[in-house]
């Protein structure tokens, strides 16, 4: 049982690395810095015009809206404690989004958006705890709503 476990670890160990080197060097090609990365974010197409709408993780990502307590602070057509989330896909890259939902710890630091609208809400977004997966469902569901309110 060990004997076969051993090059199993082994090459998860591996491939954990290979991964952890990949996204290290993505980050360099952003730009290297915190706000070049920042900036990188804030590049090219808004999430409505590079995406496509998945209905079905769209719906997933309605449940973790809830599920994920997002629907304390935030609401689609309705300003609560943070920001009002109508044509947010209008406003901002998918990228940029899904580092707001899995890092805002990170934004609040470095990102000059997220910091002004900490600013203006006098309020900094709470860490979920949200999974990639479940990042690009919260971001379709977002998407979706977007669509629909244009
Ligand atoms: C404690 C309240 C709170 C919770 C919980 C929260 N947020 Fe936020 N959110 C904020 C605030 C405040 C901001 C503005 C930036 C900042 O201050 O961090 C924000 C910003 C955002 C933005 C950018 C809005 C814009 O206009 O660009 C998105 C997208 C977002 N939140 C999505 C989510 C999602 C998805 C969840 C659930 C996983 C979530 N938030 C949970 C308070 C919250």
């Amino acid at each position: 049982m060990t004997g076969r476990l051993g090059p199993i670890l082994l090459a998860a160990f591996i491939l954990a690395g290979l991964a952890g080197c990949k996204s290290g060097s993505e980050e360099k090609a952003a730009g290297g810095s915190p706000a070049e990365i920042a900036a990188a974010l804030n590049e090219g197409p808004r999430a409505a015009e590079s995406m496509t709408l998945n209905p079905g993780l769209a719906s997933w990502g309605e449940q973790l809206f809830k599920d994920k307590a997002c629907v304390t602070c935030h609401a689609v057509g309705e300003r609560k404690q943070g920001p009002d989330l109508a044509g947010v896909a209008d406003r901002r890259t998918e990228r940029w989004m899904k580092r707001q939902i899995m890092d805002p710890e990170w934004m609040l630091k470095n990102d000059p958006i997220a910091r002004g609208l900490m600013a203006e809400y006098a309020l900094q977004m709470a860490n979920q705890q949200v999974k990639d997966a479940e990042a690009n469902a919260l971001i379709q569901y977002l998407l979706r709503e977007t669509l629909a309110g244009r």
